[in-house]
């Protein structure tokens, strides 16, 4: 404006030149230049102030702009660090929670869903490589969720080839690299996956499979992820192995603890106190008790009074260094009622306990010892037989030769009649010692049974009409129980109806002297034998004669009353038939015996 004012001012001067004198011209001229020179250095000073201060405006939005920035690198740095923590904080957490958990299969899971939230990853799955060569794909998630539990080659797989470099692999469409990954893996997920990223995963240098996360959009994994699924899977091999530590000694563990409690034989553990700190299943067999009743108990108190101190002396040896072996009785109590076991007990030490204890090992052996004291019994019995089998022959000549000279002395018609009398004792106790020898020759088995069918409801019917009397006057009540269906038997009737006899004779003696009770006959078919058994309601075979019944000669009756042959007698007919005859139960309720024969198959 100020050029424009010294422009139009200069033209109209010009304009007024021909007007005005020369000296007023002159002076115009003068006062024109003046105003000229002071506008043009007016406008001068304006331009340069008006330049300052655009250079200043300029240089405020300059810093201000450099604030935003500033600003901007700030909040960025801030979402870095706060991303870099979140991270941590999860890796820590992963930390944690692998380190407290023992299960191999979640150590994995957990291990997975760690690495996809840091990674940000939609999906993943991790392989092992198994002992067939092959990776087995051991978790799965999202649209990898499928292919748990599969198998797939090393040979065409992106994971296989990831484990054999040991480089992460990583994409961000893997549709532009189809070549690279499995076509049947490439056809499945297609549609669903874009980002890959497959990082290996080692063990003490040895590869031993891979991770694999996927994202459903197209995405680049940085470096840093890939960094940091790395550094994941360095931690996870760690606690892999720890947790497949603790599942082997788990199993191990488990392992014993079932053979422990499924152990045939009860194991007892006991602690130097003498107190039973552990017992399996079994020992509810021996001590009537459920196991965890026995735990805490002294162990000394299952045992039998007169064992107790033979077994507290195998106990002692036992902790100074020497197994001991003992067989001792255990009183066992089925709620209430006791009984007595046979037990063959180990023990030893138990290496390494601490506190120190001992491990019991206990068998029941009450079977094997009935067994073998009724083999022994037979034994017995069996020279016994051959014994008396021996006297008898011997006795039986003279006997005869005796009954003989008797009757032929009584047919002399001359005999005074007190000596008639006197050859009528002998010939008379002459037969009664025979048939005694008879007896005797049946129990040590030397008269041969007849073979015919019999059936033992008939023998038992005929005994009783033989003692039905007796019974009603001794106040004996009768009950019987007979199998209409009883097989046969092949037999001697009449030997077979002996040994009933004697066994109903017996009950009936031992029921008398109580003002009489029930005898009880039962007939029945067990398993391929006819069983018959004479149940009275006296007062039980006394301990001490137990293990002699079946002895000839032993009775615990009065004279006149028993001869104590009557059950050896039986004895020896029943073995003759292949049969079996035995008390099965005596107590102060009374007494069961019990007959078995085997059934007939054929004559
Ligand atoms: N039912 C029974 N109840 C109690 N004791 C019995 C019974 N049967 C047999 N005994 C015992 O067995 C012993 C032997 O019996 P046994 O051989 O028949 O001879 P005896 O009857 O002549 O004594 C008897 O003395 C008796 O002590
Ligand atoms: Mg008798």
């Amino acid at each position: 404006m100020q050029l424009g004012c010294v422009v139009i001012g200069t033209a109209l001067l010009m304009r007024i030149r021909p007007l005005v004198g020369g000296a007023e011209f002159a002076q115009l001229m003068t006062i024109a230049g003046v105003v000229g020179f002071v506008t043009i250095v007016a406008w001068g000073l304006q331009t340069r102030e008006h330049r300052s201060a655009l250079e200043m405006a300029r240089s405020v939005i300059e810093a201000r702009e450099a604030q935003v920035s500033l600003e901007e690198t700030v909040e960025q740095r801030t979402i870095e660090l706060e991303e870099a923590q979140r991270v941590l904080q999860r890796m820590w957490w992963l930390g944690q929670q692998i380190a407290l958990e023992l299960n191999p299969q979640r150590v994995l899971e957990r291990f997975l869903e760690a690495v996809s939230d840091i990674a940000g990853a939609d999906a993943g799955a991790v392989g092992l490589i198994g002992e067939d060569g092959k990776i087995h794909v051991v978790v799965g998630t999202g649209m990898l969720a499928d292919y748990q539990g599969m198998a797939i080659p090393i040979a065409d797989s992106a994971m296989g080839r990831v484990i054999r470099s040991g480089a992460a692999w990583t994409v961000s469409d893997v549709r532009d690299h189809r070549d690279k990954v499995s076509p049947d893996a490439y056809e499945h997920l297609r549609d669903k996956m874009r980002g890959v990223a497959i990082v290996p995963i080692s063990r003490r240098g040895e590869r031993i499979g891979a991770v694999n996360l996927v994202t459903r959009e197209s995405r680049q994994f940085t470096t840093t992820d890939l960094e940091r699924i790395e550094a994941m899977a360095d931690l996870l091999s760690v606690s892999l192995e720890n947790a497949e530590l603790v599942e082997t000694l788990r199993k191990a563990e488990w392992r014993f603890r079932t053979l422990f409690r499924a152990a045939p034989d009860a194991v007892f553990t006991v602690l130097q106190s003498g107190r039973i700190h552990e017992a399996n299943d079994a020992v509810r067999e021996i001590t009537g008790h459920e196991p965890r009743v026995n735990v805490g108990r002294e162990i000394v108190e299952l045992i039998a009074e007169p064992d107790r101190a033979p077994f507290q002396s195998a106990l002692d040896a036992t902790l100074s260094g020497r197994p001991s072996r003992v067989e001792v009785a255990f009183t066992r109590d089925d709620s209430g009622v006791t009984s007595r076991r046979i037990v063959a007990v180990a023990m030893s030490r138990l290496p390494e306990a601490d506190p120190p204890a001992l491990l019991l090992i206990a068998r029941d052996v009450t079977k094997e010892r009935e067994m073998r004291t009724r083999l022994m019994e037979a034994d017995r019995l069996a020279a016994v037989g051959e014994l008396v089998a021996g006297v008898a022959h011997e006795v039986n000549n003279p006997l005869s030769t005796i009954s003989a000279f008797s009757q032929m002395m009584l047919r002399d018609e001359t005999l005074a009649p007190s000596h008639r009398d006197s050859l009528d004792v002998i010939k008379s106790e002459t037969m009664r010692a025979s048939q005694v020898v008879k007896d005797l020759l049946a129990f040590a088995r030397r008269s041969e049974p007849h073979r015919e069918l019999v059936d033992m409801n008939d023998v038992v019917a005929r005994t009783l009409r033989l003692r039905g009397y007796q019974m009603t006057a001794n106040g004996i009540t009768l009950e019987t129980a007979l199998c209409s269906e009883l097989p046969h038997v092949v037999g001697d009737a009449r030997q077979l109806q002996q040994v009933c006899l004697n066994l109903v004779i017996n009950a009936v003696q031992a029921m008398t002297p109580m003002g009489g009770g029930t005898l009880r006959l039962m007939t029945y078919g067990d398993s391929g034998r006819v069983v018959i058994d004479v149940r009275d309601t006296g007062p039980g075979i006394p301990d001490a004669a137990k293990a002699r019944i079946f002895e000839p000669f032993f009775t615990t009756k009065d004279e006149g009353e028993g001869t104590g042959l009557g059950l050896s007698v039986s004895y020896g007919i029943m073995a003759a038939h292949g049969g079996t005859i035995e008390a099965v139960e005596t107590s102060s309720k009374g007494t069961t015996m019990r007959i078995s024969l085997p059934r007939c198959e054929s004559l």
